[in-house]
């Protein structure tokens, strides 16, 4: 058989991670005008991600993608299928391994050195997927409970206490002891977050979190988030197609397509004064469905 033929994807090289201040610096310069959110010349980005590239065999899905978040920012991050948003959330929790390029949870490096812990991480950054990925043979309340007591070793009753707290945040207080089977789709995807928020993480991570859901489904699912994003002051990136939630709830917008960030900016902007004729494109498509 013969041997399958080596490419090699051209890589750009990519310069050191920044200094924590200069990083600083630039992205308060940068990131003012485009977002919301309001931030101190003082502060820090909490996720930092310099001239990330990733590729898979030997195309490259990530090119060059630079992106800084600030505590408590809500980015919405659209684009068509196969842009590179999920790959880009899953290097952010290395669920992927960048290719190139550095990736920093408050100025520390994620990337490269081999040292990040990575359970705690994933501890630090919660993520909720399309596909909730519950246990099936537990009920919510233990879905909720099991992060809690074999990663941050809290007793069962601190995590049955906290899991009660969160599942009432999201309107399921009185399903606990109900197992995915017997709840729909959104009440699933909202234990789902219930369980995120329950590790008190730094930043949570939205994939797509209602594109599995009948769209009856979806309202309860984005007030839940909507809550979490204006009265629990989470950071969050969230990959949506929900244009309303998008507009309403987002501090920025970005619109990404074919690995690269095409264009960012206050949603206000972004959705109805597009300054890039693919991000209208994009918007159009979405639009017309
Ligand atoms: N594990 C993988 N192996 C090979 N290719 C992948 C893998 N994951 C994603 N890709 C490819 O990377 C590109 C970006 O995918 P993805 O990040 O899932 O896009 P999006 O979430 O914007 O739809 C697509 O071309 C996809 O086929
Ligand atoms: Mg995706």
């Amino acid at each position: 058989m013969p041997r399958k033929k080596h490419v090699s994807v051209d890589i750009p090289e990519v310069p050191p991670a920044l200094s924590a201040e200069e990083a600083a610096a630039r992205a308060y310069e940068h990131d003012k005008p485009l977002t919301k959110h309001s931030f101190e010349s003082h502060e820090h980005p909490i996720v930092r991600i310099e001239h990330l590239n990733k590729s898979f065999d030997e195309t490259l899905v990530l090119k060059d993608v630079n992106l800084d978040v600030w505590p408590g920012e809500v980015v919405v991050v659209l684009g068509p299928s196969g842009s590179g948003k999920s790959t880009m959330l899953r290097c952010i929790n290395l669920l992927e391994t960048p290719t190139a390029g550095h990736i920093l949870i408050e100025d520390e490096e994620i990337t490269g050195s081999g040292k990040t812990d990575v359970n705690k991480l994933r501890q630090n950054l919660g993520m909720v997927f399309q596909s909730f990925n519950l246990f099936p043979h537990l009920t919510a309340k233990e879905n909720v409970m099991i992060g809690q007591t074999k990663v941050l070793g809290k007793t069962k009753e601190e995590a049955e206490r906290e899991a009660l707290v969160q599942l009432d945040a999201v309107g399921l207080g009185d399903r606990a002891d109900f197992t995915p089977a017997q709840l729909s789709g959104g009440q699933q995807q909202r234990v789902a977050i219930a369980r995120a928020v329950a590790m008190h993480p730094d930043v949570l991570l939205f994939d797509e979190p209602t594109s599995a859901l009948d769209p009856e489904l979806v309202r309860g699912v984005l007030d839940v988030m909507r809550d979490l994003a204006e009265n629990g002051g989470m950071t969050m990136i969230v990959v949506t197609h929900e244009m309303g939630f998008a507009r309403d709830v987002a501090d920025r917008a970005v619109f990404m397509e074919d690995g690269v960030v095409v264009e960012q900016g206050l949603p206000e902007n972004v959705f109805d004064h597009p300054e890039n004729e693919r991000t209208a494109e994009f918007l159009g498509s979405i639009q017309a469905k």
